[in-house]
């Protein structure tokens, strides 16, 4: 039996990993978490339905360029198995009319050393994604005898989990800008509810990021699962629509790392990258002024780049300055055309779960 799963971080060199898949992708129907995450002006607002055949084809040829790279370079590629998104679905606590997709698995699955666990996510039309990674999960299983398998306690989700009416549809930016510095967010602490994409792992330390989708009492029962590590509650109140850390805070290799220069971190939590002789670099401006159509994400996906050893980096085809940026911070940079995968939830790093990088557990902040 061989060693399958291991990933203390986002840049020890990588050699096998998820990429997800658009088939079935839907846009979900409104439900109390997600109708505060859809911008008011977005074209999404009040549509819900199987995303066109077109664009979730051409959305998988994309994931397939992502592939071929990955395996031109010796990376060990596993691809979910898509429900029908579409069909409604209940438990004792919630009804919804459907599902959404398994686009990215970056959300639903977060490895920690030889861990792999299922999520908690505070969507509803999220709650049964994670079926589409448990056939890799069953194989990990039966051939790597160390592996964890785990599932975060699963939220219940009811109308408690929600503040209703949180945001009414005229909140301006500014309003909604103040709700995040304020840490105010749609969420409730009745229960643990976390996005996999709002934690950042960095060996000892966890840096999980409190936003719409993760709340306080997440970060607290992460420390107690892991008391080991050392978590730490970060956020960036230039985001009016804090979701997933990685198109806003982004490492590169020990030592560097890439932040939104719309959402920078707070200055005194800044101080423990400082104390460690961190650097802590503005990102290059995204090369487009839109996200591509029926997108949730911002233009910032420019950010959201694979990191495939502490040298090389895939970054988006288009984004020509992220890529210059990169080269300039000593990078060698891989292009990929993905751009149109974007609409089903993300970029190079959201479309993607990490399952092996070579590399042990170590302190980077002592
Ligand atoms: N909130 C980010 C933005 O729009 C998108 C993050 C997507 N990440 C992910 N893992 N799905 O800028």
């Amino acid at each position: 039996m061989a060693k399958i799963v291991n990933s203390w971080n986002d840049w020890d060199p990588l050699k096998r990993v998820i990429v997800g898949r658009c088939d079935n992708s839907m846009i979900p129907p409104e439900e109390p978490a997600t109708s505060e995450k859809v911008p008011v002006d977005s074209e999404m607002r009040g549509m819900w339905g199987l995303r066109p055949l077109a664009t979730v084809e051409r959305g998988n040829e994309c994931l397939e360029n992502l592939v071929k790279i990955l395996e031109d370079r010796g990376v060990v590629v596993d691809r979910p198995t898509p429900l029908q998104w579409n069909q409604a679905i209940g438990t004792p606590d919630f009804r919804n009319d459907s599902m959404m997709t398994c686009m990215p698995p970056r959300d639903i699955l977060l490895t920690v050393g030889n861990e792999i666990m299922a999520s908690a996510n505070s969507f509803r039309c999220r709650y049964f994604e994670y079926l589409a990674y448990w056939p890799l999960m069953k194989q990990y299983f039966d051939e790597d005898p160390d592996f964890l398998w785990t599932q975060a306690p699963r939220p219940r989700l009811t109308d408690a989990s929600y503040k209703h009416n949180y945001y009414d549809e005229k909140i301006t930016l500014e309003e909604r800008l103040v709700r995040t510095a304020n840490k105010d967010f749609v969420t409730t602490e009745v229960e643990p509810m976390w996005d996999a994409a709002d934690v950042m792992r960095m060996g000892k330390d966890l840096f999980i990021q409190h936003g719409l989708t993760t709340n306080r009492t997440a970060m607290d029962w992460f420390q107690r699962y892991y008391p080991e590590y050392r978590v730490h509650a970060v956020n960036f109140p230039g985001d009016p629509y804090p979701i997933h850390i990685d198109a806003t805070f982004v490492p590169l290799r020990p030592g560097l790392i890439i932040n939104n220069p719309h959402r920078k971190l707070p200055e005194e939590q800044r101080a423990i990258f400082e104390a460690n002789d961190w650097q802590i670099v503005e990102a290059a401006q995204p090369a487009h002024d839109e996200p591509p159509a029926l997108c949730y994400s911002s233009v910032w996906l420019s950010m959201n780049c694979l990191v495939l050893d502490p040298k090389t980096v895939i970054v988006e085809a288009s984004e020509v300055h992220q890529q210059e940026q990169m080269d300039k911070l000593g990078m060698n940079v891989i292009p990929c055309d993905l751009r149109d995968a974007y609409p089903f939830g993300g970029g190079l790093h959201c479309s993607t779960a990490d399952v092996y990088r070579e590399g042990d557990c170590l302190d980077y902040f002592p």
